[in-house]
């Protein structure tokens, strides 16, 4: 047969225990379905950048089992850690995807799907040349943002660097037609210390938070 002409065809329904922990997208080159990444589009779904080794997702996910999470992390060895930390935890609402973040944001998940994406720690790209980096200075990742944002979705940054906090509060300033601030207080709700954050903490370095939500699309 013509491989061009083989159907493809979806399962209706993939019970979440029978989804691997590591999430492969089905193509790179196409937005992809909500139910592609979780079987049921109508649980919430929170992402978050630069996993790591999985520690924010799996608490979360652990702690609601009602939420799907994605993590999206590029270093193999972290992906690994992740998946193993979510087949050990046995979470059928954790997955894994290695990739890069810029580019799943403006390009991979599906539209209006994501109601918190988390951005914790993310690498701070300290020298001048490279602040273009920094994923809150890219126009293509705020304008990701909007599209992929639920409406009242959120967005919630945790970061030890100041240059890289301000960079945020800059750029969300000029998105007030877009993303409105929302107060973050210390028991606001659940939100695991992650690993890079704790290791900051024990040196007592200061941890700038933020947390914005899309008010229009
Ligand atoms: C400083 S670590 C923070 C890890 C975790 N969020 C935490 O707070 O413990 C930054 C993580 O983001 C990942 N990362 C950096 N740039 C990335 C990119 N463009 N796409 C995907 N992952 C990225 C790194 O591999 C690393 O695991």
């Amino acid at each position: 047969m013509n491989p061009r002409t083989i159907p493809v065809t979806f399962p209706a329904f993939i019970p979440h225990s029978e989804m691997p922990p590591v999430f492969i997208p089905p193509d790179h080159f196409r937005e992809l379905r909500h139910d592609e990444i979780f079987p049921n589009h109508s649980r919430p779904l929170e992402i978050d950048l630069g996993c790591g080794d999985g520690t924010f997702i799996t608490g979360m996910a652990a702690r609601h089992p009602e939420r799907d999470y994605l993590g999206v992390e590029r270093m193999l060895g972290r992906v690994d850690k992740t998946a193993r930390k979510i087949e050990r935890m046995q979470l059928p609402n954790a997955r894994i995807m290695r990739l890069e973040s810029a580019y799943t944001v403006a390009w991979l998940l599906p539209k209006a799907s994501v109601s918190r994406l988390h951005l914790l720690c993310p690498d701070p790209w300290p020298k001048k040349k490279h602040t273009a980096r920094r994923l809150v200075n890219q126009a293509e990742f705020l304008d990701g943002l909007t599209r992929i944002l639920v409406p009242g979705g959120e967005f919630l940054l945790k970061t030890d660097d100041q240059p890289y906090f301000e960079d945020a509060l800059v750029s969300f300033d000029s998105r007030t037609h877009q993303f409105e601030r929302l107060d973050w207080p210390d028991d606001a709700f659940f939100y695991p210390t992650t690993d890079f954050e704790q290791s900051w903490l024990n040196i007592d370095r200061d941890i700038h938070r933020a947390r914005w939500r899309l008010i229009t699309a």
